[in-house]
């Protein structure tokens, strides 16, 4: 959830590590710190964002060609300064920073304090520092030193530690660390021949952006797998070594990074968030058009299945809701969707009752990176499951852990609301629903996703009037979507979006249920949004509408035609009826991003909240 930097190379680290955390602040950023390394260790750390800390204590100012950085997302421990990474060892000689939760932080802190060891903060991160320190004075080789810390440390982690020597070294677990080298190669000028790999610079990073302006080339380090980075020989170059679970020098592949990042920056746009949602002129086609031999493979997976269960969290559990629409309306499969975090007390209720002998679980995660995904892989993993992902991020965890998987290849998303991946996850779930009802020999719907870029080029039209929409009800406590059928799912990711980014109570909501009970709710301050394109919902939507029309709620209609009970509508083009959810999505996306605005929120840094939820 926070996200980690370090580098060592020819150029002065700071104002780098700087930079790569501005541009990582999307994964959390309660507090900020960075240490350098020159003849002896320095730390600067406080609580903000990155620009702020940064003008209060100049950051980017400290000297040295080694350094490393961090922005924080608090699990424990409260937002101070004392508890802004980096944690320093009791003398100063090791500087640590970490992603994640060591879950055994109170025993091992328990047993460094009773053999004297000083603690400074109230984090659980801090142990590692010392537990290094204590490592260190004992004979052991750096090697063997991480291999032991590894199987000491519980919980997921990824840190990166700056010894008093320049040398960095790290290990992740259940947390992504990634290692971007400028002109690598493997035949340096050591001559015992190990695996070590040597370059001009070493950028470790919880995520590429940090880094790809750089380089595309870089180490992905699986779980348990440690290094050490330090100058060679020449001091002209560095060395980095990785090591396996039990410190032995293991030989990697120096991967291409293959996303354009041409666009990584904002260009003219106010915020990432607004960016993306524009992309999506582009995007949804894209995914649409994914064509890859993994395509193949993953219908073939979904058609052999005896049992599928599809799941995500938040965004990528709604895009789920869609498929369990979309593979029953267009290629007649049933499977079940359920929430990551859930799945642990589904699974059975699922799997066993129908005694599957070829289940499927669909993992759909933009990050690839969410613990609770990850961590439903792994418990379908040990059913036998086989496993699918739909990712926007290849090289992520997921992919990794999966049998198969696809990109919607939406590009980077930097803003922490899910706008464009989500789009591009379900243009990618009705590409393979018809797919696979085409390998069933059905006759599936030519669905029109080439116009989509004119679709979504008219509801952005209506931006400014959108805008107007938000100034109107900006002050509300709680707006209600309402819906129907495949719709209810967009609800719940429109009621998301104006939670997440303008922090207003939002609920989706089955329109039918309103008269069971949510109706009580309504009256003459009431916000209700109904989702109302004209297809097979339309009639009944328009008796849930009244419904709430005659308890004086004020009424925004979603919908391709104008309707009299609308106070506002959100209009949406006409577009073939099974592709509306594609389309109503996003005049909830801008609502919520001109609601954020109306009320002083940050929609690219949403309070508590962070793009990659990768603890459980
Ligand atoms: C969506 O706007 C939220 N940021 C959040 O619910 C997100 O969808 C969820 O954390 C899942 O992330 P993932 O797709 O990277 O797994
Ligand atoms: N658990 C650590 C802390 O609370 C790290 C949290 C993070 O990943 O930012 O400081």
């Amino acid at each position: 959830m926070c996200s980690i930097f370090a580098y060592k190379g020819y150029r002065d680290a700071a104002p780098l590590i700087v930079k790569a955390l501005s541009r990582m602040e999307y994964r959390g950023y309660d507090s900020v710190g960075i240490a350098t390394y020159d003849k002896t260790i320095m730390v600067k750390k406080g609580v903000g964002n990155v620009s702020y800390v940064n003008s209060r204590l100049n950051l980017d100012r400290l000297h040295g060609r080694v350094g490393i950085g961090h922005t924080r997302w608090a699990t424990h421990g409260a937002v101070s300064d004392t508890n802004a990474h980096p944690h320093l060892s009791c003398n100063g000689t090791i500087a640590v920073v970490h992603n994640g939760i060591v879950e055994n932080y109170a025993t091992l802190r328990h047993k460094l304090a009773s053999e004297g060891h000083v603690f400074s903060s109230d984090t659980d991160s801090e142990v590692i520092a010392h537990l290094l320190e204590d490592a260190l004075t004992k004979p052991y080789s750096y090697d063997k030193m991480l291999g032991k810390l590894l199987n000491i440390l519980n919980g997921s982690y990824s840190f990166v530690a700056l010894i008093n020597d320049g040398m960095l070294v790290g290990a992740r677990y259940h947390e992504p660390l990634i290692i971007g080298l400028t002109n690598p190669s493997k035949d340096g000028n050591n001559n015992n021949g190990d695996d070590c790999i040597y370059a001009d610079e070493c950028f470790i990073a919880s995520d590429v952006l940090a880094f790809i302006e750089y380089t595309d080339k870089a180490v992905f380090l699986a779980d348990g797998e440690s290094f050490l980075v330090n100058y060679a020989d020449t001091k002209q170059r560095v060395m980095v070594k990785i090591l396996d679970r039990d410190g032995n020098a293991t030989n990697k592949e120096i991967t291409q990074i293959a996303w354009e990042f041409a666009d990584v920056d904002k260009g003219r746009f106010a915020h990432y968030t607004l960016k993306e949602i524009h992309e999506q002129s582009y995007t949804i086609d894209r995914a649409f058009n994914a064509s890859s031999d993994r395509l193949r493979e993953l219908i073939n997976v979904l058609i052999n299945a005896d049992r599928i269960i599809v799941t995500g969290s938040g965004s990528s559990y709604h895009a789920a809701l869609i498929a369990k629409h979309l593979f029953s309306k267009l290629c007649m499969l049933s499977c079940d969707a359920i929430v990551a975090s859930e799945f642990i007390y589904s699974i059975d209720a699922y799997a066993y009752a129908n005694n599957a002998s070829k289940p499927l679980l669909i993992a759909i995660s933009q990050s690839g990176e969410t613990a609770d995904v990850l961590n439903a892989v792994r418990i379908a993993r040990g059913k036998n499951f086989k496993i699918a992902s739909i990712v926007n991020a290849p090289l992520s965890t997921l992919a990794r852990a999966s049998d198969t998987y696809l990109s919607i290849n939406a590009g980077p998303e930097i803003g922490v609301a899910a706008t464009k991946s989500f789009t591009a996850q379900m243009a990618l779930l009705y590409r393979i629903s018809i797919e696979v009802a085409k390998d069933k020999g059905m006759s599936p719907p030519a669905l029109d996703i080439g116009s989509s870029n004119l679709y979504v080029e008219r509801i952005l039209g209506a931006e400014a009037y959108i805008s107007d929409v938000a100034e109107s009800i900006k002050n509300v406590n709680s707006i209600y979507i309402i819906a129907k059928g495949i719709h209810h799912a967009i609800a719940l990711e429109g009621a998301l979006k104006l939670k997440e980014l303008a922090y207003v109570h939002a609920e989706g909501i089955h329109a039918g249920e309103l008269k069971h009970g949510p109706l009580a709710l309504i009256d003459g301050k009431s916000i209700v949004i109904a989702l109302n394109p004209m297809d097979d919902t339309y009639g009944e939507m328009l008796t849930s509408i009244h419904e709430a029309k005659a308890r004086g709620a004020c009424i925004i209609g979603v919908s391709d035609s104008r309707c009299s009970m609308y106070d506002f509508t959100l209009a949406i083009p006409r577009v073939d009826r099974l592709l509306y959810p594609l389309y109503e999505v996003i005049p909830l996306q801008l609502l919520a991003y001109h609601m954020a605005l109306k009320r002083n929120c940050n929609p690219d840094y949403p309070r508590n909240i962070a793009k990659s939820v990768t603890v459980k």
